[in-house]
């Protein structure tokens, strides 16, 4: 029986895999954060002549990739790049995710906007039926906090603070568990529009492209459409 470790690194390798002969050697990669993602990186850092730099979704990730020689851009620097690479905190059938257990959704969600397509990299346990049993990171600004907490306990949820933690943007998270999640897209569009939220961990409106799962029997596709 594989560790969920070892299953994180053999997605980190499937990712590498899939996407160096996917990109040109002038291709900036999109990297996201988290575990799995420190993984990828470390994989990648074998193939830094494989492509010219990388843009990424923290402080975290672009520390650890300028560790190992790879240019970090700006992402004010680009227009687009073909591939966002990321892990995820759960995954459904239709490739909606909820993300943000490392703190870094909003920026995830902005360079993930960015690119051509997003891959995902998860182990099994990461696929669910239904969104929601993982808590909803929100990321907050401060002084919005209890304003924002009310307003997600009017919509059922139980927010908690995540507390001595800031974002990479000076923000807060409020991880809200008991969610309803029957329609992600609505509730992403609905926190949204909280004043004082700065992002929600739904990444629904614009999911993945391609998941790539690591299962105790090797490496799964998830592609939406197909099941
Ligand atoms: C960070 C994220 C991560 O992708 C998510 O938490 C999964 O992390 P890990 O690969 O460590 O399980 O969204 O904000």
């Amino acid at each position: 029986m594989l560790s969920q470790q070892a299953l994180k690194e053999n997605a980190a390798r499937a990712a590498l895999d899939y996407v160096l002969p996917r990109i040109d050697p002038d291709a900036v990669l999109g990297v996201g954060t988290g575990s799995t993602v420190d993984l990828f990186i470390d994989a990648l850092a074998a193939h830094k002549h494989r492509f010219r730099a990388a843009v990424s979704s923290s402080g975290r990730s672009a520390d650890r990739l300028r560790g190992y020689g790879i240019e970090v851009l700006d992402l004010n620097e680009i227009e687009s790049f073909p591939w966002y690479v990321d892990g995820a905190d759960e995954v459904d059938r239709a490739l909606r995710l909820t993300k943000g257990g490392g703190g870094a959704l909003t920026r995830e969600k902005i360079v993930a906007s960015v690119a051509k397509r997003f891959l995902c990299i998860v182990d099994e346990s990461k696929c669910v039926e239904r969104l929601g049993k993982f808590p909803l990171p929100v990321e907050v600004i401060p002084m919005a906090t209890a304003a924002v907490a009310r307003r997600l306990r009017g919509l059922g949820g139980v927010p908690r603070e995540r507390r001595g933690f800031l974002t990479d943007n000076g923000c807060g998270i409020l991880d809200v568990s008991n969610l309803d999640i029957v329609d992600p897209v609505a509730l992403e569009t609905t926190i949204n529009n909280i004043p004082g939220v700065v992002a929600c961990g739904l990444f629904a409106i614009a999911g993945a492209d391609l998941a790539l799962v690591a299962t105790q029997s090797g490496m799964r596709e998830l592609a939406p459409g197909r099941s």
